[in-house]
């Protein structure tokens, strides 16, 4: 793992900025069909690609992002400041024979228009081997949803709980005062500080398991990726430290979400991912409601996904580098199937979790929803928009909410479905273009609502003239566009 060298680290990050060792000179040197192949975990086109290459960025690849052995004078060429014996001496390359080979994927990275360098562990992809089991991840698909769904607003204090790499805790630098970054294995830590070393950026950095190393302490925001895969316990698979967080079923995930409204500040707001077991005879909402039972948050838990316990079985036993047909990997998607049976569980679901401490004393507000379509790259204001639309509707009453002229968002458009030769529509629906694509069935009073929420007339105005065209109560019409407003808005149909 790499040492923390304060002054060969500058030398390294000279370096790989001289040679633009950045994600624009990267994929701009390996060209959209290498850089595609090795998002598939296919490096043999970036491998072409880097070894007809003398350039300073070519040689960097083959070293750190292939795991190839590159010649001592060459590594001195892309490192002319560090020099290959820098290298070693950081622990990110070990000597053999007459070159060096990387012990470290050190790869750039760069969202929202910042760029950094992450160290890590070498991928199954760089080495051709299963990991260790205390491997440290790079930047994997978890991370960067997490990343996405994150809430960008300027705040004081954070928390990154499991941190690994650092990488929640790197975007955390650009729109929050202060980071603490834990977790519970040391071989993260020494990279977390490493990069953040690297990144001239200051957490504090502290060891221990899950909220333990802040006792007592309040933050703004806390982000966890944390380790949620569900293991199961008998041996067969391995306890990775990256995916493992030492608690049987869902639990670490469960214990997360009851106990971290005490290190939330009042309008502080916590974002996990998380699986949740189903057990036979029961729902996804039951198991994680129960969760929120005594937790003091309001939440907002989206399911993006479900597996069945085989599904489940083959993700994970693949994830650490094993493969379909040998022994491991069958004893595993075993010890799998057999785990999930004894405890009944018919299916996982995984999910985006934001919890928010209210302010003041009034009860929390759940809303668990079910939204497995595909979603904007980017998700953090359609989080930010989401959880303030829901605190002002719990803030709020009906007859508030009645009082309020609301807009129906550019992005809605209404379909109607009609049988052929039918008068009437069968089907009227408000489609959301952006967000979470929500699609809401809408009644003759909902649609005839929705059709004159321009921002002029209030709820109240419109529904008594709804009733009187319908015919209906004026006092049933309003409740039932009060329902309709409190569920498009929360999601920004209406604002
Ligand atoms: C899925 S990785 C996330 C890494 C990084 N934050 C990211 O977003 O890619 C989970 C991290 O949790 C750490 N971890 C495992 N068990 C833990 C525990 N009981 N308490 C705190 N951290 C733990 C692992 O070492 C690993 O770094």
């Amino acid at each position: 793992m790499p040492r923390l060298n304060e002054d060969l680290i500058a030398r390294l990050r000279a370096d790989l900025t001289a040679a633009d060792f950045n994600v624009t000179g990267v994929t701009e040197f390996l060209g959209p069909l290498a850089s595609g192949a090795l998002l598939r975990e296919q490096p043999l086109p970036a491998r072409r690609a880097a070894g007809a290459s003398t350039e300073p960025v070519a040689i960097l690849v083959r070293l750190f992002t292939l795991g190839d052995p590159v010649d001592v004078a060459e590594v001195d060429r892309a490192l002319p400041t560090l020099r290959a014996q820098g290298a070693v001496a950081l622990g990110l390359v070990d000597e053999e024979g007459d070159g060096v080979v990387a012990r470290v994927d050190v790869r750039p990275y760069a969202a929202d228009e910042r760029h950094w360098w992450i160290a890590s562990d070498l991928a199954e992809v760089a080495t051709g081997s299963p990991v260790r089991n205390d491997h440290v991840l790079g930047i994997g698909g978890a991370s960067t949803t997490l990343a996405a769904w994150t809430i960008r607003r300027p705040v004081g204090a954070a928390l990154d709980v499991g941190t690994g790499c650092g990488v929640q805790a790197l975007h955390l630098g650009a729109h929050t005062d202060s980071i603490v970054a834990t977790d519970l294995s040391e071989r993260a830590l020494a990279f977390a500080r490493f990069n953040a070393n690297l990144n001239e950026v200051e957490w504090d950095v502290r060891a221990g398991s899950m909220l333990d190393p802040v006792a007592g302490q309040r933050f703004d925001l806390i982000v966890s990726n944390p380790p949620f895969v569900i293991t199961p316990r008998s041996g067969e698979v391995p306890l990775f430290e990256y995916r493992d967080g030492g608690a049987s079923g869902d639990a670490i995930v469960a214990n997360l979400v009851r106990s971290v409204g005490e290190h939330l500040e009042p309008g502080g707001v916590a974002q996990f991912l998380g699986n949740w077991e189903v057990p036979r005879g029961s729902t996804w909402t039951d198991r994680v409601g129960s969760w929120l039972d005594s937790a003091g948050v309001d939440a907002w838990i989206v399911q993006r996904e479900v597996q069945d316990p085989a599904e489940y079985a083959e993700t994970w036993s693949r994830d650490g580098g094993h493969h379909p047909g040998t022994a491991d990997f069958d004893a595993m998607y075993a010890a799998w199937l057999d785990d999930f049976a004894a405890r009944d569980v018919e299916s996982i679901g995984f999910g985006v979790i934001t919890l928010q401490r209210p302010v003041g004393d009034r009860e929390p507000f759940v809303d668990l929803m079910d939204a497995r379509g595909p979603v904007p790259p980017a998700m953090g204001d359609v989080v930010r928009v989401g959880l303030e639309a829901r605190t002002w509707l719990a803030e709020h009453s009906d007859d508030e909410v009645l009082d309020r002229a609301w807009t129906a968002t550019p992005d809605v458009t209404e379909e109607r479905h009609t049988r052929p030769g039918a008068p009437d529509p069968s089907v009227i629906v408000a489609r959301q273009g952006g967000g979470l694509g929500r699609i809401i069935t809408l009644t003759t009073v909902t649609a005839a609502y929705l059709s004159v929420a321009d921002g002029e007339l209030t709820p109240r105005q419109a529904a008594s003239a709804i009733a009187g065209i319908l015919e209906a109560e004026t006092d049933e019409t309003e409740r039932e566009v009060v329902a309709f407003i409190r569920d498009a808005a929360k999601d920004g149909l209406l604002v």
